[in-house]
């Protein structure tokens, strides 16, 4: 379609994810991003979700338990000329696959770290596979009303458990209730916690980096603390390097707090700035696509099913890649070649679902779904005629052994556990000689997502029973030899037939590296 205003609508798009560990502020810091942007007007209203009081939905009991919305799947708002697009990455109970797809579908993110614990587990995890694909990653340190770490041990441990450089915006004055404010290195002014307290002024200018003699915050000890490690960090630290920073060889860090919303407005401000406009997605063809390409197309990165029975619809999830999304057109889905109509699309807004006009790249768009899609699939326009990258699977952590509780319904658990395989909502594997299921997640709601899904969907009623934790390695055939295999390292096969072993813990896969040293033992994503 001819938009004779693509450009600048792309250029003013950023989508990002927010990664970071169950309890580092996630969510709260989501909900002041969503009232600076006006798409909320009180706080509480995305938080509201964990305490039962979530936006209405006609989702089933599963849903409404977990707290997972797919109205706040993606959240769009416009702050500062830019249209920001963040899309939720579900943590806590609700991690799956779905939350490392969703980081193919944005083209930066934001860490947030608890600025007493540090990195955190689930952050090292989402932070890799971010990483991996290149794209650049903010870092905001929460929580600076509490006690925390000092900033400079928080900023070696980034370094070092993640191996990125990183670059202090600003740089705490204090913390806890000693917290004075932000001396803001990037805009080169102090932003005080309780202006009250400081001639009503939230901001100060320095003048070559010192605030004004008459000015009471220089009679206190911290800030001449504050001025020598700022003063250490630009000598023996990392330089602010933009090209870095796009590459995610380095990660510009932000300190605040969301709860008081104390330093989020000016990240927000400076991210809208350095964090990227949509760029050009990597196709089956030498040449990527252009965000700019006239012709609409963009790729499925989540298919979200309707757990009531009633109504069996989906949602597919798709990025926007080039072009402009109107409604009603037609495109085609390159998997099948087959015509589809984009009628009944939805844009997620914080509290509701509503219907949109018009989309350009960045942009993501719940297309509704009878069955039609994959995880994966691309949508094109006329005669684009591309296929996006395949999107990468990942290692799945969970284990349960499956059968099928009533053996006359063999056939359905069989058509169920295929189609949802398919699907992306599991993964699927065999023991190696005898055959039995295993399925595999990454996180547990998926196990109860399928179960589930194969009682509702395929009335075929499934006996799980867990195998806990396992390491997931994949060998090369021609290395394998099943005497290589005990109760501690189960030897199996993916659905493409390929030998893995599941490792009881780190301990017996160090055994085995060793007594193996031969064999290659290769992960996922
Ligand atoms: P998540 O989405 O990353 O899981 O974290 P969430 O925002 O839900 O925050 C987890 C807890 O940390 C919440 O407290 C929240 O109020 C608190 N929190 C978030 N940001 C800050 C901050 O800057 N400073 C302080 N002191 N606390 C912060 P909770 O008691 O678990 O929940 P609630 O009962 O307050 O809702």
């Amino acid at each position: 379609m001819n938009n004779p205003n693509l450009k600048q609508q792309v250029d003013s798009r950023r989508t990002f994810a927010i990664i970071s560990h169950p309890d580092a502020g996630k969510t709260t810091i989501t909900e002041q991003l969503l009232l600076f942007g006006g798409a909320i007007r009180q706080a509480g209203t995305v938080k509201g979700k964990k305490t039962g009081n979530f936006a209405k939905s006609d989702w089933m009991d599963i849903e409404k338990q977990r707290g997972i919305s797919v109205t706040s799947s993606v959240m769009q708002f416009d702050f500062a000329g830019k249209r920001v697009n963040i899309l939720d990455t579900p943590g806590h109970e609700d991690f799956s696959e779905d939350t490392y797809r969703t980081l193919m579908a944005v083209d930066s993110a934001v860490m947030v770290i608890d600025s007493a614990k540090g990195i955190e587990a689930q952050t090292k995890k989402l932070f890799q596979v971010v990483k991996r694909r290149g794209i650049p990653i903010f870092t905001f340190i929460n929580k600076l009303d509490r006690d925390g770490r000092e900033p400079l041990e928080l900023l070696e441990e980034l370094e070092e458990l993640l191996d990125i450089e990183s670059y202090p915006m600003n740089w705490p004055i204090g913390m806890g209730k000693g917290l004075e404010g932000l001396y803001d290195i990037h805009n080169e002014r102090i932003e005080f916690y309780r202006p009250e307290r400081y001639e009503g002024e939230r901001f100060i200018k320095l003048t070559d980096g010192e605030i004004a003699e008459d000015h009471p915050l220089k009679e206190k000890s911290i800030y001449e603390d504050v001025l020598g490690e700022v003063e250490l960090v630009r000598e023996a630290g990392d330089q602010f390097d933009l090209e870095k920073i796009e590459r995610g060889d380095q990660t510009p860090v932000f300190f605040g707090s969301a709860l008081t919303n104390f330093g989020v407005e000016t990240f927000l401000e400076t991210f809208v700035q350095l964090a990227p406009k949509p760029h050009a997605h990597k196709t089956d063809a030498d040449e990527p696509i252009s965000p700019y390409e006239e012709e609409f197309s963009g790729f499925v990165f989540k298919i979200q099913a309707n757990m009531n029975p009633n109504h069996r619809d989906r949602i597919a999830f798709v990025r926007v890649c080039s072009g402009t999304f109107e409604r009603g057109m037609d495109v085609t889905l390159g998997r099948t070649g087959k015509k589809m109509k984009l009628s009944n699309v939805t844009q997620f807004m914080a509290d509701t679902r509503e219907n949109v006009e018009e989309a350009v790249a960045g942009d993501i768009i719940g297309v509704y779904d009878t069955g039609n899609y994959q995880i994966g699939d691309t949508l094109y326009e006329g005669k684009l005629n591309v296929a996006y990258e395949e999107l990468p699977s990942f290692t799945p952590e969970l284990f349960m052994k499956v059968t099928a509780k009533n053996v006359m319904k063999q056939k359905s658990f069989h058509k169920g556990i295929y189609q949802l395989v398919q699907e992306g909502a599991i993964q699927l594997y065999k023991t190696y000689l005898t055959d039995e299921y295993i399925i595999g997640a990454v996180g547990q709601l998926q196990f109860e997502v399928f179960q589930h899904r194969m009682l509702n969907e395929y009335n075929a009623e499934v006996v799980m029973t867990p195998m806990g934790h396992k390491i997931a390695r994949w060998i090369d055939p021609e290395q394998l030899d099943e005497r290589m295999s005990s109760s501690r390292n189960i030897l199996a096969k993916d659905r493409f037939d390929q030998p893995l072993f599941l490792f009881e813990n780190q301990f017996a896969m160090r055994w085995f590296a060793d007594k193996y040293p031969e064999v290659e033992l290769k992960s996922l994503m």
